[in-house]
C-alpha cells in the first residue's frame, strides 16, 4: 500500500491538471480491468464488467495548489488559490511547478499580524532576478503544489497530497485485487473535486450507477485542542453519515456498517461539519443516486504534511472489497 500511495502522491496534479496522476493510475490497473478511458473533463473511468448492479467508486485525483496571477517587476509571483489553501499553512512552504521549478511562499513583512497574511499579501519567490527573468521560467496561470515527499514512520504515512491520493491508492489496489462479484464496478478517478466536486458530477451522469461511494479523507479530532469531532487516526476507516455536501443514503451506510461488523473490520462514524466529497455531487445527479462514503482519517488536511495510518487505508480496502461482493 505504501508503494502505491508513494507513486501517486509524487505525481503533480492540481485541479484541472490531473493527467500525470491519471497516467500513473492507468499504469497500475490497466491489465486488471475490462475497459479504461478518460472523458472530456479528464476523469479516468475503469470498468470491471458484470451483470449485477452498477457500483461507482470515486476518488479524486486533484490536489489543492496555487496559481500565478501576476508577476511583479522584481520577479516575485503573486498568486491565487486552487481549492481550499489556508494562507497561514502555506507560509514558508516550498512549492513546485509542473516544470519542476521550486518556489518559496512568503509574505509582506510590513503587515501588522501574521494572521493578516492573505494570498494578496503573499508571494512566491522563485529566485528570479527580474520580471523578464521570471517570465522565462513561468507564466500567468501556471499552477504549483506543495513540496512534501512521502515518509513512512510508525505505521503512518506523512506526505503532501494524501487528500486524496490515499483514496486513489485504495481504489487502485482494489482494482488490482479483482474482487469476485457479479456487480459491474466503475472505478472512477475524478478531477476538480477541490474546486467544487465537478468531475464526479459528469462522470456520475454518464455512468448512471445504481449506487455510489466516494473514497476520500476526513479530518480527525485527536490532536491538541482540535475542533470537536469523533474520528481518530488508527481506529479504522470512517463510514460517512453526513458532511456539508451529502447525507449518506441510510441503506448504503447500513450496508457498509454490516460489512464491517460481519468481517471484523474496525470502523468509525463520520459526521463532518465542514467540507464535502464527490458524493455531494453524485447523489444529486441523473434523478438521484443513492450514495455514501468511506473516508480515511487524516491529520492536517490541505497542508504539505498530511498524516494517515496505513492500517486505516488497509481496512478501507477490506471494507470496500466486502461491500462490492455483497
Ligand atoms: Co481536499
Ligand atoms: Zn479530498
Amino acid at each position: 500500500m505504501f508503494d502505491t500511495i508513494s507513486t501517486l502522491v509524487n505525481a503533480f496534479g492540481p485541479s484541472g491538471r490531473e493527467n500525470r496522476v491519471a497516467e500513473a493510475i492507468t499504469h497500475l490497473i490497466k491489465d486488471k480491468v475490462d475497459e479504461i478511458s478518460s472523458d472530456a473533463m479528464g476523469n479516468l473511468i475503469a470498468v470491471k464488467k458484470g451483470f449485477g448492479k452498477k457500483i461507482m467508486l470515486a476518488a479524486h485525483m486533484d490536489e489543492i495548489g496555487l496559481i500565478i496571477t501576476t508577476i511583479d517587476e522584481k520577479g516575485f509571483l503573486r498568486f491565487g488559490t486552487v481549492g481550499g489553501v489556508l494562507p497561514l499553512i502555506s507560509l514558508g512552504q516550498r512549492v513546485v511547478f509542473e516544470n519542476g521549478l521550486t518556489g518559496v511562499v512568503w509574505y509582506e513583512e510590513s503587515i501588522e499580524s501574521i494572521k493578516d497574511a492573505k494570498p494578496e499579501k503573499m508571494y512566491i519567490d522563485i529566485g528570479a532576478k527580474s520580471r523578464e527573468h521570471a517570465e522565462e521560467l513561468v507564466e500567468i496561470g501556471d499552477m504549483a503544489v506543495f513540496e512534501g515527499r512521502p515518509v513512512q514512520q510508525n505505521g503512518l504515512v506523512i506526505s503532501r497530497a494524501l487528500d486524496d491520493r490515499v483514496g486513489c491508492a485504495v481504489l487502485a489496489e482494489l482494482a488490482r485485487r479483482c474482487p469476485e462479484t457479479d456487480h459491474e464496478i466503475y472505478y472512477v478517478f475524478t478531477v476538480q473535486e477541490e474546486v467544487g466536486l465537478r468531475g464526479a458530477r459528469t462522470a456520475a451522469y454518464a455512468i448512471r450507477p445504481d449506487l455510489a461511494l466516494a473514497i476520500d479523507v476526513t479530518r480527525t479530532a485527536d490532536t491538541p485542542k482540535s475542533r470537536h469531532g469523533a474520528v481518530s487516526l488508527g481506529k479504522g476507516p470512517a463510514i460517512k453519515v453526513k458532511d456539508n455536501s451529502v447525507i449518506a443514503h441510510p441503506a448504503i451506510r447500513e450496508r457498509l456498517e454490516n460489512c464491517a461488523r460481519e468481517n471484523g473490520i474496525p470502523y468509525q462514524l463520520e459526521v463532518l461539519d465542514k467540507g464535502g466529497t464527490d458524493a455531494g455531487s453524485i447523489h444529486i445527479t441523473a434523478g438521484g443516486i443513492p450514495s455514501g462514503g468511506v473516508s480515511i482519517p487524516t491529520r492536517f488536511i490541505h497542508s504539505a504534511s498530511e498524516i494517515v495510518n496505513l492500517e486505516d487505508a488497509g481496512n478501507a480496502l477490506k471494507l470496500l472489497e466486502t461491500f462490492v461482493k455483497l
